[in-house]
């Protein structure tokens, strides 16, 4: 198996990105998930472009051990010695050095012939190994880049000590076929030493960045460059997550594999929407919130067998620890019975028709039958009783003007046992302190995990008299005791449906810990 180097750039090509920008904290926390990932070189940031991004290099090159840590540079001295001040801490450092070399940023860009554009590579390499022993140069473009100029571009960067040569599809352009022809061409000529390696580095306008960095190592690439969660320029990077995965899970194809703890990702992948508040789409391959799930009768009912029917990679390879099946309004049978006896009931016959149809109603209203509700379907198909769910019904935020007081909420509920029990809280924001006053009131104290807010406007053909029918859908995650619980809500403002989001999250959690409770005081009376 040939070893490929993870060289991740989601600190500098995806941190460059609009959206994604991270204070130097965030970077450092970003910068150790990915060591514990075990990625072989962590590009920190571009050294010469702020004070602060240079202060943030050297914070990470003295605090993160393991993988190289490296920083960009221009093909210029000044650019060269940032890097070298802000990468002294690290013990294990790289300079990367890039030029444009196509003709459109030779001419347009730089206003460089080629000549002095292969004089530039020659004496920035060369400068370079004066005060680095490992040095990365990229030919910025290349894939628009003339093939034999390209060859001589890294041929001479090779010859003045490069020992890694980038080959980057800066603008997305090329496809499988294209870059892996190229690859196998500049394997071959190339001049080099057996340790000079060459690297590719794809971005995604044409949704072919995996795709074609998996062709660039069948071409013979040993350094795959790419980002977490796909992030970097326009339409990203190629996504670390799909191309160590899809070494992994296809090896025998590519015969190559990476050093890479893929039990890692799924912390890496979230540790990165939090600190950039962007979580990958649902529908993300490996990182998105439906890559293990299953809400269709026929697909739950295949991977309650054997998950192997829908799935080609195990959850917890990649650190994900799911049963994988969602109840929604698409579900079988067997799935609702497998739900509800991992809560402790059996579904049987009749019963299991009748919970069936009450499912399928609550799953048509709601969508997704969460374990709040279900244990309430469970608990009325026991009792022949409505079970009570906490409701908002109503919220009153108090946000003063003045810089030291703090907002209060007063927060009433219903409940069809309770009736209705109001609270008051206070906090640094306002919602902070309507979700003080729920959690006060349900019993459950617990830590928001992340919200994911969307606006859906109203159709202008359906949309009533007043203009209105907009609506917010929330999703809501909360820790409760170190574990997550989900919860949502769909409502016409945001405030009262984010606080009904909460609410939602801590019954779930709240009806999880009562079924403990029942089935160990069940074990403990057997
Ligand atoms: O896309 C690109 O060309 C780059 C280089 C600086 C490596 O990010
Ligand atoms: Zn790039």
């Amino acid at each position: 198996m040939t070893q490929i180097r993870i060289f991740d750039t989601t600190l500098r090509d995806g941190e460059q990105a609009p959206g994604f920008s991270m204070t130097p904290e965030s970077k450092l926390r970003m910068a150790r998930a990915l060591a514990a990932l075990k990625v072989d070189v962590i590009e920190a940031g571009f050294a010469a472009s702020s004070p602060k991004d240079a202060q943030s290099i050297m914070e990470i090159a003295a605090a993160v051990e393991g993988p190289i840590i490296c920083s960009l540079s221009r093909a210029t001295r000044g650019d060269i010695l940032a890097s070298a001040s802000a990468l002294a801490p690290a013990t294990r450092k790289r300079c990367h050095i890039f030029i444009g070399t196509s003709p459109l940023h030779r001419e347009a860009k730089l206003h460089m012939s080629r000549e002095q554009v292969l004089e530039a590579i020659r004496a920035s390499v060369a400068f370079a190994r004066e005060h680095f022993e490992d040095i990365e140069f990229s030919a910025e473009d290349a894939i628009r880049t003339e093939r034999d100029y390209l060859v001589e571009a890294l041929s001479v960067a090779a010859a003045e000590g490069a020992t890694t040569l980038n080959v980057p599809d800066t603008v997305g352009y090329t496809t499988p076929e294209e870059i892996y022809e190229l690859f196998c061409h500049l394997d071959r000529h190339v001049a080099r030493n057996g340790d000079t390696i060459l690297s590719t580095h794809c971005h995604d306008d044409l949704g072919m960045a995996v795709a074609n960095s998996l062709a660039a190592v069948r071409g013979g690439a040993r350094q795959v460059e790419c980002a977490m969660n796909g992030i970097g320029e326009r339409a990203g990077n190629c996504a670390l997550e799909d191309v160590v995965m899809a070494l992994r899970t296809r090896a025998a194809v590519y015969e190559a594999t990476t050093g890479v703890d893929t039990t890692k990702i799924i912390a890496a992948s979230r540790t990165l929407a939090q600190i950039t508040n962007t979580p990958p789409p649902r529908n993300k391959s490996i990182v998105g919130a439906n890559a293990f799930a299953h809400e269709s009768g026929i697909h739950q009912h295949g991977v309650l067998q054997n998950r192997a029917t829908y799935e080609i990679i195990k959850p917890e390879d990649i650190g994900l620890s799911t049963d994988g099946i969602v109840l929604g309004k698409h579900s079988g049978r067997h799935a609702l019975a497998a739900k509800a006896k991992a809560l402790g009931h059996v579904l049987e016959g009749e019963t299991l028709d009748h919970v069936f149809a009450s499912f399928k109603a609550l799953a048509d209203e709601i969508g997704i039958v969460d374990t709040a509700r279900l244990v309430a379907l469970l608990s009325e198909a026991k009792t022949h009783r409505p079970r009570a769910l906490w409701k908002l019904s109503k919220l009153d935020i108090r946000a003063p003007v003045a810089a030291n007081a703090w907002p209060v909420a007063r927060v009433e509920l219903e409940h069809g046992e309770r009736g209705r029990v109001t609270d008051v809280a206070s906090a640094p924001g306002a919602l902070d302190g309507a979700f003080a006053a729920v959690s006060q009131m349900i019993g459950v104290d617990a830590r928001v995990d992340s919200i994911d807010m969307q606006y859906i406007a109203a159709d202008r053909d359906e949309a009533p008299a007043d203009g209105q029918g907009a609506s917010v859908l929330v999703d809501m995650t909360v820790e409760v005791d170190g574990e997550i619980f989900a919860g949502r809500a769909r409502a016409r403002d945001i405030l009262p449906c984010c606080v009904s989001a909460y609410i939602d999250a801590v019954s779930n959690a709240q009806a999880v810990r009562e079924l403990r409770q029942r089935n160990e005081q069940k074990v403990a009376a057997a």
